[in-house]
This record gives structure tokens, sequence and C-alpha cells, in this order.
């Protein structure tokens, strides 16, 4: 009796273990690959694109890139775009994830004057995607605002709404009838805080816990105008989905102290909830901690309002529910202590919301100072945003690894395998995910890194005039992944040479 209990133990422990391995991404599920305009393209200022503030701010010296380096070859995509997506079809995917140039489609920034040329190079990239089977998801910022509308205030500029929808107009317009998965913004907290609040990325503005609150408050406007555009004039006919894309890392309490809980929280509202809320929360408008924080500190520091604008009634309710999906950006997280904030600047977010920083020394480091592994962190954050908006559709959007250059990735190959286990986990979970893009399909300008860290499943060789593209060990890990919809930890590819699989 003894024995035959102990026996049924071991096998359900070897059929649970077995089928654990086995746990499969639904069939519906769709894979895909991610990049944006100003990382690959290139073409800086070729066949009639305007300058954006990428171009400006580095080619007059605002921006500071470690390898001096810029965007105005990159990956040179504008040119290679079929064997990028010859790339696609070897790895089987079936969604690619793009961001259009807005100075490349209106070179002014405003709707007077269309760029046929801007809209003749995506119309084949959609078409040749579209050949193959391939679904584009198509991002329309993707952090490269037209100079001019930078010159007139950019994101600190009211109007800067009505900019966004003339261009969503014309977008929709030209490519509505073939494109189906819109997202408005990619990385609104990154778009404020390290364009506005912080001299790290475009428009490099820095000017720390006023211009990135503003900036917030008038992005998640131009979402919901574009949003809206689209219901009203388009989305009948059209019949695609319209969603927006933040960055969310795992953020966890240091300990289960009160103080620490509170920081965090805090903290969350001020990173995501002051561009999420607004447009995902039943309430509506900044969260309420956060916003009486900033106003309380902002009292004490002698301003005569809180430097953290309000949303009115009217403008609460043109935000709230627009959004058919939610696209998470992940990559990693951190556990966070209570701090008192007296060594941050004043004001910033920092020290309206402080908090220190805490990672395991086990927690494996990539070669980017902010990107560390952190246990089944996926599943951690998507568990989180489901139970605080409810019944949304998940994408996740961008998920990477960074390294330096080389075929042998190893470690991305270590990273992705656990993602992606911690993505079955999410769905075992009940999160309602769709989707999944790797960030990204080759090496690209990574902003003010230059081309000093890799995310690339694909690597680029970026001294061949040609810009030749090669695939990483971890581009034939994915191909597996996407062919057996598991993930096979002891799959060790064959050869390494990259072929296209019949039906691709
Ligand atoms: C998120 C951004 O959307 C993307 O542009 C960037 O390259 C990756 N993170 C990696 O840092």
């Amino acid at each position: 009796m003894k024995t035959g209990l102990l026996c049924l133990c071991i096998l359900i422990t070897i059929c649970t273990s077995a089928s654990h391995q086995r746990r499969k991404f639904p069939e519906d599920f769709l894979f895909g690959v991610s990049t944006a305009a100003y990382q690959i393209e290139g073409a800086w200022n070729e066949d009639g694109k305007g300058e954006n503030i990428w171009d400006y701010g580095i080619h007059n010296g605002v921006g500071n890139i470690v390898d001096m380096s810029n965007g105005d070859v990159a990956a040179d995509s504008y040119h290679n775009y079929a064997r990028d997506i010859e790339m696609m079809r070897e790895l089987g995917i079936d969604v690619y994830r793009f961001s259009l140039s807005w100075s490349r489609l209106l070179p002014s920034g405003f709707a007077d004057n269309i760029n046929e040329a801007g809209i003749a190079y995506y119309n084949r990239l959609i078409d040749e995607l579209l050949k193959y089977n391939i679904t584009p998801m198509v991002t329309l910022y993707h952090w490269d605002l037209p100079q001019k509308l930078q010159e007139l205030g950019g994101f600190a500029n009211p109007l800067l709404g009505n900019w966004f929808e003339d261009y969503a107009r014309v977008v929709f317009r030209s490519f509505g009838d073939r494109v189906k998965l819109w997202i408005t913004f990619n990385e609104p907290r990154e778009i404020c805080l390290d364009g506005y609040g912080s001299d790290n990325k475009a428009p490099f503005l820095n000017a720390a816990g006023i211009a990135d609150y503003i900036c917030a408050k008038h992005l998640v406007i131009a979402h919901a105008k574009a949003y809206r555009l689209y219901v009203n004039e388009f989305k009948s006919t059209q019949k695609g989905k319209c969603g927006i894309t933040f960055g969310v890392s795992s953020i966890l309490p240091l300990t289960d102290s009160e103080e620490d809980r509170l920081a965090v929280e805090l903290r969350r509202q001020g990173d995501l909830g002051i561009y999420t809320n607004p447009i995902f929360s039943k309430e509506g408008g900044f969260p309420k901690e956060f916003a009486e924080r900033v106003a309380m500190k902002s009292s004490e520091q002698g301003y005569q309002r809180s430097r953290l604008p309000e949303f009115s009634d009217k403008e609460k309710e043109f935000v709230r529910g627009t959004s058919d999906f939610f696209g998470v950006n992940h990559y990693g997280g951190s556990f966070l202590s209570a701090t008192d904030g007296i060594d941050d600047r004043v004001p910033s977010l920092n020290n309206d919301a402080p908090v220190a920083y805490h990672t395991p020394d086990d927690w494996p480091k990539s070669v980017s100072s902010w990107l560390m592994q952190m246990p089944n962190s996926l599943n951690i954050t998507l568990a989180r945003l489901h139970a605080d908006y409810n019944n949304i559709e998940f994408y996740v959007t961008e998920n990477g690894w960074s390294t330096y250059k080389g075929l042998n990735d190893d470690d991305r190959v270590r990273y992705f395998r656990a993602a992606w286990e911690s993505a079955l986990d999410a769905i075992e979970h009940g999160v309602n995910l769709k989707g999944y893009m790797a960030w990204s399909l080759m090496d690209n300008f990574e902003w003010a890194q230059g081309y000093s860290e890799r995310f690339g499943l694909y690597e680029v060789d970026f001294e061949d005039p040609a810009r030749t593209r090669t695939p990483r060990k971890s581009a034939f890990i994915y191909k597996n992944l996407l062919k057996t919809r598991y993930v096979d930890h002891d799959y060790e590819p064959e050869n390494y040479i990259m072929s296209i699989d019949e039906g691709h």
C-alpha cells in the first residue's frame, strides 16, 4: 500500500513536471518582433524627410550619446526593409511592430504638407509584410517629434493634442485599410520623464518636476484625441484596434513594513499611474495620493499652484476608457524601499516620491545599467496590472536583453527562456495576454547608449555600408519556440544556418 502511494506520488510529480515543461502558448497567440523608426531607419534627410528632435539634438550637440553616434544611417532599414522582412520570415513571426516617423510623413509636423515619398515607403513596407501574412502593428509615436513642433513647445504645448490628431488622421487614412493594430504612444513615462524631466532623451529639456508633469497631461489627451478620431471616423470601416504602450517594471517593496509599501505605491503612481489612470481607471484623472503629495510639496516649495496640472471633469471623461488594449514593454524589476529624498533634485519626481532601489547580487546583469533579470518578473508585472485594470487585453509589445556584440548570446537565451515561462505563468493566472513581441528584431540605435548596447536577435554590422544582418543564437531559439509553441530548455540548434521554412 505504502509502496503504491509512493509510486503514485512519483507519477504525479513526473506528470506535473512533464506537463509543466510542455505548457504551450495558445494557437491564436501572436508572436512578433519590435523596432522603432529612429532606431533602425536611417535615411534621416532622404526623400523629403523633415528634421526630428533626435536629428536636431544630436547634430547640434544638445544630446550626449556615449559613443558619439547618431541615427543618421542606423540599420538603414529605409533601404533594407526587404531583408528585414526576410528575417521575419526566417523566424516565422506573426506580427511586426514598427513605428512611423512623423517627420518622414509630415516634414514640418503639420498636415498641410504630406510627403508622398514617406507614404510610399510605409506602403511598400506594409504591402511586403502582408504578402507574407505578417500582421503590422504600428506605433504612431516612438519618441521622434518633428523639430518644428518642439520649437513650439512640443508636449508642453496644450495644442500637441490637435497636432497629433491631425497626424493620426493622415496615418489612419493612408494605411488603415491594411493596418488593424495601432499604438498611439510608446512609453509615455520615458517621453516625459527622460525627455522633459532630464537630459537623457530628446528634447533633453531637463526641467524636472514641472515639464514632465505638464507633458504627462498633454500626452494622455493627445492619445485620447487619436483614439476618439479612430473610433468616430475610421473604426466602423477599418475594423481595427487602437491602444497605447507603457514601459512597466516590476517594483516590489523591500520589506513588509508599511513605510516601504506606501513608498512603492506612491512611486508606482508617479512612474506609471499618472499615464495609465487617466485612461484605464474608473475615476479617471491623475492618481489621488500622488496628486495630493505634489500639491503639498509644491506649496511647501513656494509655488502658488501644484506643479502637477489638473484634469477638468470634462477632460477626465474625454480620456477615460480610450484604449482597446494595454501594451506592456517589460524588461526587469527591483526592490524599493522608503527614503527621505533629501539628496534628490528639488523639484523632481525623485523628490516628490522618493525611493531607494535594491537588486540582489545573484540576479544576472545585462550590459545596460538599468536591466537586471528579476525572477518571474513578467508574470509579477502582468498579474499586478491585471488586478488593477481588470479584463483588459494585454500585449507584451517589447521584451529583451542587452549584450555586447557577438553571435553567441547565451545570456539573452537564458533571459528569454525565463521570460517565456513567466508569460505562460501569467496566462495560467488568467491574464488576457494576446501576444508577445521580442525587442528587437536586430541591433539598433539604443538612444543615449548609441550602438554600445545590443538588443538584436540579429546582429547588425554597423561598420559595413551594407549593414549586414546575421542571426544570433537567440534567433534560432526564438524560431524554435514559435514552431513548437513551448519553451524547450534543452534545444540547441543543429547548425547555425538560417532558412525560411515552408509556409512563410
Ligand atoms: C524601450 C524602448 O521603447 C526602446 O526604444 C528601447 O530601445 C528599449 N526599451 C531598450 O532600452
